[in-house]
C-alpha cells in the first residue's frame, strides 16, 4: 500500500505542465483495436490506468511500445479473447473495449469492469444501445457476451449525456453498415478528441462535441495518429491548489477554453488568474469568498473537480452549498476533511460547508481517485503532517504527481 506525507503550509511557486488527458487517452488506448493498419498515440500520460489498458491490449496480442510520452500499437496479430476479471476490474474504462471489439470483429467477451467506487456507476445505457445496433448480449454472473452477426446504425436517444456510452457507441459504430446517431450526446472536450483520433483512421463521424453525433459506418480503418489533450481535470487541480497556495503558480499546457467554469468560480471565490493562451497564472486569494457549486456535464462545473473543491470551500469566508448532480456518491473525502478540522455536512447531494477551518495534519485515506486529490490539497494548507493512505487511487490518474506538487516548492513524499 503506497502512501502520500505531506508536511502542510508552503506556498507554491513555479511552472506545472500539465500532461495528456486520462479520460481521452483511457478510450483512444482500445479505439486503436478498430485501425486495420495500427495506430500512434501522441502525450500519453504516465498513469496506472493507461498500464492497465495496455496490459489488456497485450493479452490480447497487440504489440505495443510504450517510450517517452507515445504509444504505437502494431495490432496486425491482434486475438479477440475473453477479458477476464483481473484484468477489467482496474478501470472501469476496461468497458471501452466491449465497443472496439464489438465494432472490429463483431463480439466481446468481458468481464464487469472496476474504477471509482462513487455510487452505482450501470453500463444499461451502452448495453441497451449495443442491442439497438443489432448485438445480442448475455450476461453471465460479472460476464458479459456481446455478439454481433452485422452491426447496424440506429437512432440512439441517451437519457443522460453519458461520456462513457457516448464513446461507446462511437466505437460501435465507426465500421457499422449504416448511419448512427447519438442524440443527447456527451459533448465533453475528450469525446472531440476520440471522434478525431477515429476521424484519422478514415472513420466519418460529424458533430462531435455538440448533442448530436452521427456516424457514417465504413469498411476500413487505416492507421491513425493523434495528440492527447491536456487534462483539464489536472490543470483544474492545481488550479483550486494555487488558489489556496499560489505564489505566480503557472500552469501550463492547457486548452484554456476547456477550463472556463473554473476558472469563473475560482475568480468568484477570489484567486487571481491571468490566463494567456496555454498557460494560466494563479495567485493566492486575498480573501476567499464563499460561493455555491453545482456539478453538470460540460461545460459546467465537472464532477471530476468537485471533491478537490470542496476542500477549497472549507477556506472560505463563510458558509459554501456544493451539489453534486452526476453521482449519487462521491463524498469519500468528507469524513477525512472533517477529521483534519473541517465543518462539512452531507445532506442528500448536497454538502454544506462552514468557512474559515484551519486544517491540522492527520491520517486520512484516498477513498477514490480525486477524493485523494482533495486530501492532498487539504495536506498542502494543513498544519503539520498529513498522511494519505491508499494513494494508488491517485497515481491511477495523476503523473507524477508528487514530483510535480514537490517542484513547485511542497514538502511532499510518496512511501510503499
Ligand atoms: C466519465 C469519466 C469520469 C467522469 C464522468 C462524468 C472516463 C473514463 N470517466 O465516466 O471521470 O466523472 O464521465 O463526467 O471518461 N449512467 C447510467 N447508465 C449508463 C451510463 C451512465 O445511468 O449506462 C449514469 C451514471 O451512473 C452517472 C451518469 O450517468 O450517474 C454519468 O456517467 P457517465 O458520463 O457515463 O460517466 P463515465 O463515462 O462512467
Amino acid at each position: 500500500m503506497k502512501k502520500i506525507i505531506i508536511e502542510g503550509g508552503n506556498k507554491l511557486t513555479g511552472t506545472i505542465k500539465i500532461s495528456g488527458a486520462k479520460n481521452s487517452v483511457l478510450a483512444i488506448i482500445p479505439a486503436t483495436i478498430l485501425s486495420d493498419e495500427g495506430a500512434t498515440i501522441y502525450n500519453v500520460p504516465r498513469i496506472s490506468d493507461t498500464n492497465s489498458l495496455i496490459d489488456i491490449l497485450e493479452l490480447l496480442n497487440g504489440k505495443v511500445t510504450f517510450t517517452d510520452e507515445t504509444i504505437t500499437l502494431d495490432n496486425s496479430e491482434m486475438e479477440n479473447k475473453l477479458i477476464p476479471q483481473e484484468y477489467s476490474s482496474k478501470l472501469r474504462a476496461s468497458y471501452y473495449f466491449m465497443g472496439a471489439l464489438l465494432g472490429k470483429f463483431k463480439r466481446c467477451e468481458i468481464c464487469l469492469p472496476g474504477g471509482c467506487n462513487i455510487g452505482a456507476r450501470p453500463i444499461d445505457f451502452h448495453l441497451k444501445a449495443f442491442e439497438q445496433m443489432g448485438a445480442k448480449i448475455e450476461t453471465d454472473c460479472n460476464k458479459h457476451i456481446l455478439t454481433a452477426e452485422k452491426l447496424k446504425g440506429a437512432n440512439i436517444f441517451l437519457d443522460f449525456a453519458s461520456v462513457g456510452a457516448t464513446v461507446n457507441i462511437m466505437l460501435a459504430a465507426v465500421k457499422a453498415e449504416g448511419i448512427t446517431t447519438i442524440n443527447n450526446a456527451a459533448k465533453e472536450p475528450e469525446i472531440v478528441n476520440i471522434a478525431t483520433f477515429l476521424n484519422n483512421m478514415g472513420a466519418k463521424i460529424t458533430g462531435a462535441g455538440t448533442s448530436v453525433i452521427k456516424i457514417v459506418g465504413v469498411d476500413y480503418l487505416g492507421k491513425a495518429i493523434i495528440d492527447i489533450i491536456p487534462d483539464r481535470i489536472e490543470a483544474g487541480t492545481y488550479l483550486i491548489a494555487g488558489a489556496l497556495l499560489g505564489r505566480d503558480l503557472k500552469i501550463e499546457g492547457v486548452i484554456k477554453e476547456h477550463l472556463e467554469a473554473v476558472d469563473s468560480k475560482l475568480r468568484e471565490i477570489g484567486a487571481s488568474l491571468e490566463v494567456s493562451e496555454n498557460s494560466i497564472i494563479v495567485n493566492v486569494a486575498e480573501k476567499l469568498k464563499p460561493v455555491n457549486v453545482k456539478t453538470l456535464v460540460y461545460p459546467g462545473f465537472p464532477t471530476d473537480l468537485g471533491q478537490p473543491m470542496t476542500t477549497l470551500l472549507t477556506q472560505c469566508e463563510g458558509t459554501s452549498i456544493f451539489e453534486e448532480t452526476i453521482y449519487e456518491n462521491r463524498f469519500g473525502n468528507v469524513a477525512f476533511l472533517n477529521k483534519m478540522g473541517a465543518n462539512i455536512i452531507i445532506k442528500d447531494k448536497n454538502l454544506i460547508l462552514a468557512g474559515n477551518k484551519k486544517l491540522k495534519g492527520n491520517i486520512v485515506r484516498a477513498t477514490d481517485l480525486r477524493a485523494g486529490a482533495s486530501l492532498i490539497i487539504a495536506g498542502l494548507i494543513a498544519e503539520g503532517e498529513t498522511v494519505v493512505e491508499e494513494a494508488e487511487h491517485i497515481l491511477r490518474g495523476y503523473e507524477n504527481i508528487v514530483e510535480k506538487l514537490r517542484d513547485v516548492g511542497a514538502k511532499i513524499k510518496i512511501e510503499e
